[in-house]
């Protein structure tokens, strides 16, 4: 089956070849040119494990081709998907204009039935804007249709996500429309043996907000119990453990730390909120989420703060950039929110991150980047663990110890046990933790 995929992000290019590996022929198509150029030398613009062996498989065997034309991906195929941006707009809102912007230029050159589908994370409604801003480009008369397919793959385990979903959720108007999407995900369907959802269009949008909503609150639950812990002198992992075990909750996402970040729950709470709001909800419970999303953050700052009374020339070694291990993806990373701080405060950093800090340099040049974990913390008055990387889980703890030239390490990812941490002789201070 012929699909077109427009937007060559973490989602778009993911899901391209991921359909190029069952078997669909795939157009996946975007207006940046140096990311198509790059494709096309088989260079992956983005970080995510096996990607590079999926596409150069695919092109290889010809069912997985790119390109800039917006035109010559709407000939190519029936079935659209649209996977482009939907970042934050000032007020927290999603900015659709890029969602927008594919519907209108497809409106403009299709010549015959096409199926419009939106993977980009989008408010409730947004299937009905995209069909008035279709009718009002299109030749006359033309026959289409639009549907909803909310993506839920975690960036890491994209392609493993991709081919084992928990669910495929298609939000659809037609009878039509749902018999497409069932050809497309069909091998997927037969193959993993998930639930195959079909919904209203208002519904599946719906689906993805109050899922990645109810996930960051399961965060900010738990990070909300380990500030309590602190004052109470329990053990949030313990705490946690113990309520993870009752079927009705759930060990996931349970983890104490500095907080979520990432292009998606930070910019998809606020659209629910903002979403909420339009519609005539205060979804105040969510406000609170991101409320103490953002202070576990301070929190952490004043701990650092608060150990090294000043901060001025102290040499600080962050193991971690990106937002979480398995990806190069930088935004809304908490390491976004730290360096700034502690340049602020004059500290000398040092950084460390196996597959981010290309894209952190981009940002700030002049710091010191480190290859190796030890390097990094060679005469470190601080290490500061922002993401749980397993080269940081494996460390040597005594070459750490020997290494630095005071050991305090602020875990805030807890990855060690503080008992072993102070039996070594390190000054630890965790989440949630005695
Ligand atoms: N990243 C994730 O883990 C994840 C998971 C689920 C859902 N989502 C959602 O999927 C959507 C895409 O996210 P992403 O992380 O892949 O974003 P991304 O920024 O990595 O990719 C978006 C791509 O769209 C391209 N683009 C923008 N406008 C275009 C246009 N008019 N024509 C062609 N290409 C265009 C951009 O150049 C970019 O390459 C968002 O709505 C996001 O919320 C993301």
């Amino acid at each position: 089956m012929k699909i077109t995929v427009v937007g060559t992000g973490y989602v778009g290019l993911v899901t391209g070849a991921c359909f190029a590996e069952v078997g669909h022929d795939v157009m996946c198509v975007d207006n940046d040119e140096s990311k198509i150029a790059m494709l096309r030398r088989m260079e992956m613009p983005i970080y995510e494990i096996g990607l590079q062996e999926l596409v150069e498989r695919n092109v290889a065997g010809k069912r997985l081709h790119f390109t800039t034309s917006i035109e010559e991906g709407t000939d190519f195929a029936e079935v659209i998907f649209i996977a482009v941006g939907t970042p934050p707009g000032y007020r927290g809102e999603a900015n659709l204009s890029y969602v927008e912007q594919v519907g209108r230029t497809v409106a403009e050159h299709m010549t015959s039935y096409r199926l419009l589908v939106e993977k980009s994370t989008v408010p409730v409604n947004t299937g009905m804007q995209l069909k008035r801003t279709i009718t009002k480009y299109i030749e006359g008369g033309l026959d289409f249709d639009v549907a909803s397919n909310p993506e839920f793959l975690r960036e890491g385990t994209a392609i493993e996500d991709a081919f084992q979903p928990d669910r495929i959720v298609i939000g659809v108007e037609s009878e039509r429309a749902a018999k497409l999407l069932r050809e497309v995900y069909d091998p997927i369907v037969k193959k993993s043996g998930c639930e195959f959802l079909v919904m209203n269009i208002a519904s599946a949008e719906l689906t993805k907000h109050a899922s990645n909503s109810f996930l960051a609150m399961k965060i900010s639950y738990i990070n909300a119990v380990s500030r309590v812990c602190e004052l109470a002198g329990a053990d949030v992992e313990q705490v946690a453990h113990g309520m993870g075990l009752d079927s009705r909750i759930g060990q996931k996402f349970l983890n104490a730390g500095v907080g979520y970040g990432g292009s998606c729950f930070p910019k998809d709470v606020d659209a629910f909120i903002h979403l909420s709001d339009q519609l005539g909800y205060d979804f105040q419970l969510l406000k609170e989420v991101q409320r103490i999303n953002q202070n576990q953050r301070e929190h952490m700052l004043q701990k650092i703060k608060h150990e090294l009374w000043v901060m001025q020339d102290k040499t600080i070694a962050i193991l971690g950039l990106a937002f979480k291990p398995g990806t190069d993806d930088l935004r809304q990373a908490p390491s976004l929110y730290f360096v700034p701080q502690l340049i602020e405060a004059r500290a000398k950093l040092k950084l460390w991150d196996p597959i981010a800090s290309d894209n952190f340099k981009k940002l700030y040049p002049d710091l010191t980047y480190c290859d190796d974990i030890l390097d990094c913390a060679k005469d470190a008055d601080m290490v500061l663990i922002l993401t749980e990387w397993p080269e940081v889980r494996d460390l040597d703890l005594k070459k750490l110890k020997k290494a630095m030239a005071v050991p305090v390490v602020m875990d805030g990812r807890n990855v060690f046990d503080p008992a072993e941490m102070h039996r070594l002789g390190f000054i630890y201070h965790s989440m949630g933790r005695p």
